[in-house]
């Protein structure tokens, strides 16, 4: 029989709808302070605020009325009018301020624990209820009394009100932060409501007072006539404006409490709705009372009922508590990877590796800091502007993300980080946060965890640490350049190719000098524009050769790395490419001996000197040399090849050549070092003795010359006339007619020698002591 089933799903499609239209706005099961009217009991709009017509009645007869403190009238029109395309902040103020009032109550209870007796189930909840058009933030904080609702909330304006009123008038009014940084918060509602109630009830009150306002001119207090429904703590309802009605629908409450006040310490509720599916059981009563309609019972049977019930309940929003709260051992590594990416909002990978402490003592914070998976694309080039990568939380409430400089030094400002500090005032403005002396407290904490953080990486996973080097080595130098303070144990972090290891960074300076040879001095480094053009330098070859190790500066920061860090731990660098080199044996022994070869070969150094007089003033006997006949050094203060590339390279203005300091290192003459044991040389010296070297001897070596010079890492400066002086060559060599190329002029009388002036500020980036 088909009849009782259309009737029965007839009866379940009204059940359900009814249902669905009494869940609506059926009052939470919340205790005495759910102000949620329902249908029933309150004409719509009447008992708008939870209450009932007499309860009206009675405060109106009751009430006292105030007018706004003249600076909180402004205050609210200015909120009202300048903030209103960011009007969804009123909910994080509200959130923040009851947050501040349970943490007021929880503090209180420390020394007097009757006090949380009153209530102590600390928690926010939060209702809306579309037809009375309201919404409704519940807190058990520490409530207000009369005295303190009127203070508070409109008479009593507060020291720094007349600052915030000059700063919105200077920032052009809309910015936000402002409002929560000078306390002035609350008046954030009147963004969104046309009229506000704030119950409240404190410990130090009898009574249960109600404020209302509709942010005229003036406000009205009366003891609540539904008596103390709160325990204690305090209930705003906003009674929304008509085009407010979105903060009536539960899922975007949800993600305004998500987006704001995820880290908040206490529970937030909401009260909110969801479909459940229920299985209805009825097919199979049916079943045993009819069998005549076998085949379609069956199917029932086989397919009960799925209906669609909407279910109301508190739930919970922010459901962890913060992670920095809770103990690092507590907190597996993918809660871990988890946090960095919500609060990043970055899907670019894992971090690194992060770093979760607590300051104590004299400053109280807490942090986790964490290495990115690579730096912000923009990173290198912003070096010089720091980025927004700390949040600043100041007891749990979310305060900026603005003040990112101020925690971090530029070349460390690629970590991210959370910083929950215990003791700023929550009023705390952006520029007086700035010259808050917790600030530079917790800055210099910051700085030394993440050395620390980085030397933990380096001494517990290679791997990793090399991953670190290749996208933050550079940085690091910044540092090392950057920070007197710091300098040590920056340098300390650094990884450096070289001749043991030319393909990984891997070597950092304190493995490089375990290492160092009995006899060694200094810290050898070769820079060069790439590991090719190192490897192929003639200064490397005897150092390499007798065995000692020499670092290779790859990148454009390490020639300024170099002007700015003079020594590593006692021992200075020295550049492998520049002035006199100090190595080998210097036994009185070797000493004659290399006397000797200078007497030897004076006759070709002389010749070698007047030849190439206009490129180099000196020749010298080579130590550094093993397999090249010569090498073009740079004295201690030139421009080594490298350095002429790079400032070629970065263009160099007309005002920056006249630079004191550039010209002096520019005029600075190279010297010309020969290797003695070489077969050319020898020959050489061989031509010289025997008489002058013709015009056909003097080109080869100009020729020979001019090759040193690029390997030495220089360019070459006539470049023609060095092509054609190779066509020669080769043309003799093919007995082919080339056309003479031109010979290097000599110059014709000897320049006045100059005592060069050194400038004062060469020693800049201070040669201090590490
Ligand atoms: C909001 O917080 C401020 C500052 O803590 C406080 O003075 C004010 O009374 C609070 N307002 C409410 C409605 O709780
Ligand atoms: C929140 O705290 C109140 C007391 O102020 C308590 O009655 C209520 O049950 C709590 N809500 C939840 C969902 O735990
Ligand atoms: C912040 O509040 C403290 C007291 O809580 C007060 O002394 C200070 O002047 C306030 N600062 C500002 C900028 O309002
Ligand atoms: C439950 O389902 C009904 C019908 O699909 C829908 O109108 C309603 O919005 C849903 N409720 C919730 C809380 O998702």
């Amino acid at each position: 029989m088909p009849a009782p089933r259309i009737i029965r799903m007839a009866m379940l499609g009204f059940l359900a709808s009814a249902m669905l239209a009494t869940s609506t706005f059926a009052e939470p099961q919340q205790g005495e302070q759910i102000v949620l009217s329902s249908t029933e009991h309150h004409a719509p709009g009447a008992g708008a605020q939870g209450f009932s017509a007499l309860d009206t009645e009675k405060i109106r007869e009751t009430e006292e009325k105030y007018v706004f403190e003249t600076e909180v009238s402004k205050i609210m029109k200015i909120i009202i009018n300048s903030l209103y395309k960011n009007r969804d902040i009123f909910l994080r103020e509200l959130i923040s301020n009851a947050s501040d009032a349970l943490d007021k109550i929880r503090f209180m209870s420390l020394t007097d624990s009757a006090s949380m007796s009153t209530n102590s189930n600390l928690n926010i909840s939060i209702t809306a209820d579309p037809v009375a058009r309201t919404l409704t933030i519940t807190d058990s904080g520490v409530g207000m009394t009369r005295q303190q609702l009127k203070d508070n909330l409109g008479t009593i304006a507060k020291s720094g009100t007349s600052e915030f009123l000059s700063k919105m008038e200077e920032s052009k009014k809309d910015d936000v932060s402002l409002i929560g940084q000078f306390g002035v918060g609350f008046y954030s509602v009147f963004l969104v409501a046309d009229r506000v109630t704030v119950a409240s009830k404190s410990n130090d009150d009898p009574a249960q007072h109600v404020w209302v306002s509709d942010a005229v001119n003036d406000f009205t207090i009366a003891e609540d006539p539904r008596g103390n429904t709160l325990g204690r703590g305090s209930q705003i309802t906003l009674h929304l404006k008509e085009d407010a009605v979105e903060f009536l629908e539960p899922s975007n409450v949800e993600s305004l409490i998500s987006k704001y006040s995820e880290f908040i310490n206490f529970p937030i509720f909401l009260w909110k709705g969801h479909n459940e599916t229920i299985i209805s059981e009825k097919s199979e009563t049916l079943e045993s009372n009819d069998d005549v309609e076998e085949e379609e019972i069956d199917s029932e049977k086989t397919e009960p009922e799925e209906l669609t019930e909407e279910v109301w309940e508190w739930s919970q929003i922010n459901t962890q508590k913060p992670i920095w709260t809770r103990s690092p051992k507590d907190i597996t590594e993918e809660e871990y990877v988890e946090f960095y990416k919500t609060f990043t909002k970055s899907n670019d990978g894992d971090p690194i590796a992060w770093s979760h402490f607590k300051g104590e003592g004299d400053v109280d914070f807490r942090s986790i800091m964490y290495i990115p998976p690579r730096p912000d694309a923009n990173f290198y080039q912003s070096l010089a502007s720091a980025t927004n990568n700390v949040k600043l939380f100041i007891k749990r409430v979310f305060i900026t993300d603005d003040v990112a400089g101020d925690f971090f030094p530029r070349w460390l400002s690629f970590l991210k980080a959370i910083v929950d500090a215990e003791d700023l005032p929550l009023n705390v403005s952006r520029e007086t946060l700035q010259q808050h002396k917790t600030l530079k407290m917790i800055s210099k904490r910051l700085v030394k965890k993440a050395l620390d953080m980085f030397a933990q990486l380096a001494k517990n996973d290679e791997k990793k640490y090399s991953e670190f080097i290749s996208h933050y080595g550079v940085a690091l130098k910044y540092g090392a350049i950057e920070s007197q303070s710091h300098r040590k144990k920056v340098a300390s972090l650094l990884r450096f190719r070289s001749s043991q290891n030319a393909q990984d960074a891997v070597v950092g300076l304190d493995h490089y000098i375990e290492r160092m040879k009995p006899d060694q001095k200094h810290i050898f480094y070769a820079s060069g524009m790439t590991i090719e053009e190192i490897e192929q330098s003639p200064f490397l070859e005897r150092l390499v050769a007798d065995g000692y190790e020499v670092l290779y500066f790859v990148d454009p920061i390490d020639e300024m790395l170099m002007q700015n860090m003079p020594g590593y731990d006692g021992k200075s660098f020295s550049n492998i490419a520049k002035g006199d080199i100090k190595i080998g044996d210097d036994s009185d022994e070797a000493k004659a001996e290399h006397k000797e070869l200078e007497e030897t070969f004076k006759p070709l150094q002389n010749w070698l000197k007047s030849t190439l007089s206009e490129y180099i003033d000196k020749v010298t006997i080579s130590k550094r040399l093993a397999t090249s006949p010569m090498a073009i050094v740079t004295p201690e203060f030139g421009l080594t090849g490298h350095m002429e590339k790079l400032l070629a390279a970065q263009g160099m203005n007309a005002a920056q050549k006249e630079d004191a300091l550039y010209k002096f290192m520019a005029s600075q003459k190279k010297t010309l070092e020969v290797n003695p044991k070489h077969p050319i040389i020898k020959a050489l010296l061989d031509q010289v003795e025997s008489g002058e070297p013709d015009e056909d001897i003097t080109q080869l070596v100009t020729v020979l010359y001019e090759t040193t010079s690029i390997r030495s890492g220089f360019q070459v400066k006539d470049l023609r006339g060095f092509t054609q002086r190779i066509e020669e060559v080769v043309g003799k060599g093919v007995g082919a007619e080339v056309a003479k190329a031109p010979t290097l002029k000599k110059e014709e009388e000897e320049e006045e020698e100059e005592e060069p002036i050194v400038p004062e500020d060469l020693f800049v980036g201070g040669h201090d002591e590490l």
